[in-house]
């Protein structure tokens, strides 16, 4: 691997404690090109824009997509990823839907480690502190047929991060669009689910609602997801999650809360959600807590669902009475090496 240091860090003038999400970069990235059906070595450089055409087939065609995962820093100063080896597995197999060569481990695994070891002063510490990781492989080829790309860039970046959505939010429950269809690209991270999922989500807003809850594409029955992320709905003291399919994300939060609740003894069942239950459980009184899971934000929890002309408000439980807060602690915990790691996840 090559390794090209920056001249000019930025860190010793970045606020590690007063930043917003995403915006700001460390000192370097990696990145690995692909052509004539191999990959070439691999480099880590400063960060910084890269030349490309608009005639990049990645623009114009949408060969495209990533991965999201965090590094931690605990008190000692050691550095934690969490469960690297699921990102590793889920971005080949976005690649594969996607017509895109798979990325050998050793070049996802060693880029990871050196980049965020060379740049571990950028990883803050504290509460809901992290450095979140992107891993991105795009077409480059220049070429405007309708045809699968010759050429890619695999390149990973990092950005400081702290909770994102923190505050509990009102959310919409589809009953027009959807994000996914059968024998789609919903499972992957294909950058161009997040592209379709801006414009219903930007109507959402417009009525007042933070996120949209993904309902199927068929007659809007079930649910899928909510916004970025994975749902989970608690009624009584059981929780139900969608079953992973072509159409779900196999999310990394996603089966770490479904293993610590089942740690903890709460009945989880995956399966279908219908819409129609949920809403019966909120006018019989079951419906406890709805919440959305994922790299980014870990956990959202929504005070209240839009259905048709209805607003559900959900009741206010305490940190200890909600199940959403509780299994992000024990999530949060282990990520940040507060707690045993009885999984062996922490990396
Ligand atoms: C993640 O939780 O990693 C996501 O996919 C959210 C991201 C699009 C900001």
């Amino acid at each position: 691997m090559i390794i090209q240091k920056s001249a000019n860090p930025r860190i010793s003038n970045f606020d590690l404690e007063n930043f917003s999400f995403g915006n700001t970069f460390i000192d370097h990235m990696f990145i690995c090109e692909y052509e004539d059906g191999k990959w070439g070595e691999p480099k880590i450089m400063p960060y910084g824009p890269i030349g490309f055409s608009p005639a990049m087939m990645g623009v114009n065609y949408g060969q495209a997509c990533f991965e999201g995962m965090k590094a931690y820093k605990d008190e000692n100063d050691d550095v934690f990823l969490f469960r690297p080896e699921k990102n590793f597995s889920r971005i080949n197999k976005s690649t594969s839907r996607l017509a895109m060569p798979e990325i050998p481990k050793d070049i996802f695994m060693e880029g990871l480690k050196t980049l965020i070891d060379l740049d571990r002063d950028w990883i803050p510490k504290g509460e809901g502190m992290s450095l979140y990781i992107r891993p991105v492989i795009f077409a480059t080829e220049e070429v405007l047929k309708a045809r699968i790309s010759n050429k890619y860039m695999f390149a990973i970046v990092a950005t400081p991060a702290k909770s994102y959505y923190a505050e509990p939010v009102s959310v919409k429950i589809s009953d027009h669009y959807s994000r996914a269809a059968n024998g789609g690209v919903g499972f992957a991270k294909a950058a161009g689910n997040y592209a379709a999922s801006f414009y219903p989500t930007k109507l959402a807003n417009e009525e007042g609602f933070e996120q949209v809850i993904w309902t199927d594409d068929i007659a809007h029955e079930y649910f899928e997801e909510s916004g970025t992320m994975n749902v989970f709905v608690r009624i009584n003291d059981t929780i139900y999650t969608p079953k992973t399919s072509d159409k779900i994300l196999d999310g990394v939060t996603r089966d770490s809360f479904i293993k610590l609740a089942e740690k903890r003894g709460i009945e989880v069942v995956i399966g279908d959600v219908r819409v129609k239950d949920v809403v019966e459980a909120f006018d019989n009184g079951t419906l406890k807590e709805v919440w959305g899971v994922g790299t980014a934000v870990v956990t959202s929890v929504f005070k209240s669902l839009g259905y048709q002309d209805r607003l559900l408000t959900l009741p206010v439980l305490s940190d200890e009475e909600s199940f959403a807060l509780s299994l992000k602690k024990d999530l949060t915990d282990i990520q940040t090496n507060k707690a045993e790691d009885p999984f062996g996840w922490r990396f």
